[in-house]
């Protein structure tokens, strides 16, 4: 299989995994508004990439650049699919230390492996040694009663030694028992200055912060702190809060598309899927909040929801709902 050398890109800014949100549909809708962030999967475990049925590694050229995220902890399969990964084009493999999911402690990976640098850094080692990709490493800042500076700096410490250079830190710590994913993304505090701290002992490291952020000041109040930010929720509830990333951000001087300009320049994409035989629903559920905070955005939520998903549904629909919107 052809490998494309991938271009250079930044991590300044990114939009989180986020599971059943960030599908390939969600990305290549988010690249429209934002050239340069950098774009996550979904996590994806090497048991579904390995002996799944069907591709789970499939994306679109127009999403680069793109991270895929992966979930497990047997080295040998994660370097099998850092690997594919690179095969595939990727531009970033990312190992999930960071999700408290039931599911995910049954499989021992996700926010459980903090507990074990040991088994993270081998991890990080086989993916490096099987592809030439970045390996980059998402976490929080720490599990249940584990959450001095000493426990987070112990994981960093034996990661870094196995070449990892770039971290995301969810600046909360998750409790494994008791809360659900939802509220271990809500409940514990959020504590930036650990972040910061971070940067501060380690500045040979790429470090990315994560967790609440909501606007483009902030990430720029973080930016004097960090080297990245990484936005989940409201990237995906408000994407045109990206719209100005490029400008903001990057330097580029090309003024950001409309909002509606960012859903017209996606009939093409919804056309051809129709035309493979998909569902508009699947598409335009992740449009639903590009209108957030302006006239008629409920209308356009309202219309798109009550008709998205009825047999046959196409482009029409889109075009339909837009004319309830009074803003570009
Ligand atoms: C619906 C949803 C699914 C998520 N799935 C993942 C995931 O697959 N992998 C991961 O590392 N984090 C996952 N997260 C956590 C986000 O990546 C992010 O760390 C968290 O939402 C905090 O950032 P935010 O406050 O900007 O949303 C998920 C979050 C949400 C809301």
């Amino acid at each position: 299989m052809p490998v494309t050398l991938s271009k250079p890109f930044s991590r300044k800014f990114s939009v989180a995994p986020m599971l059943d949100w960030t599908d390939r549909h969600c990305r290549h809708f988010m690249r429209l508004i934002s050239n340069n962030t950098l774009l996550y999967t979904e996590m994806v475990t090497t048991g579904a990439i390995l002996h799944g049925r069907g591709d789970f590694l499939a994306f679109n050229e127009s999403e680069h650049p793109i991270a895929l995220q992966l979930g497990g902890s047997d080295p040998e399969a994660l370097a099998k699919c850092a690997k594919l990964a690179a095969e595939r084009g990727y531009d970033e493999v990312n190992l999930n230390v960071g999700c408290p999911s039931d599911r995910v402690q049954n499989g021992r990976f996700g926010a459980c492996l903090m507990a074990e640098p040991a088994l993270v850094a081998q991890c990080v080692e086989q993916m490096r040694v099987a592809s030439d990709l970045p390996i980059t490493v998402k976490t929080r800042i720490g599990i249940d009663e584990q959450d001095s500076y000493e426990f987070l700096t112990q994981l960093i410490d034996t990661v870094k030694s196995a070449g990892c250079d770039s971290f995301t830190i969810h600046a909360r710590k998750a409790w494994l028992q008791g809360l659900s994913p939802k509220e271990n993304r809500e409940i514990p505090p959020l504590d930036y200055p650990r972040v910061y701290q971070l940067k501060r002992d380690y500045p040979e490291l790429e470090i990315v912060i994560n967790g609440g952020i909501k606007t483009l000041d902030e990430c720029q109040q973080h930016l004097q702190h960090v080297d990245g930010v990484m936005v989940g929720r409201e990237a995906y509830q408000n994407p045109y809060m990206m719209a100005e990333v490029d400008r903001l951000l990057f330097g580029d001087s090309a003024p950001a598309r409309t909002r509606r300009e960012v859903v017209e320049a996606m009939y093409p994409y919804i056309q051809a899927h129709l035309d493979g035989g998909g569902y508009l629903n699947h598409i335009s559920r992740h449009m639903l909040g590009i209108f957030q905070g302006m006239p008629g955005a409920r209308r356009w939520r309202r219309y798109l929801s009550e008709n998205a998903h009825k047999p046959g549904s196409g482009v029409e629909v889109v075009e339909a709902a837009l004319q309830q919107v009074n803003c570009d």
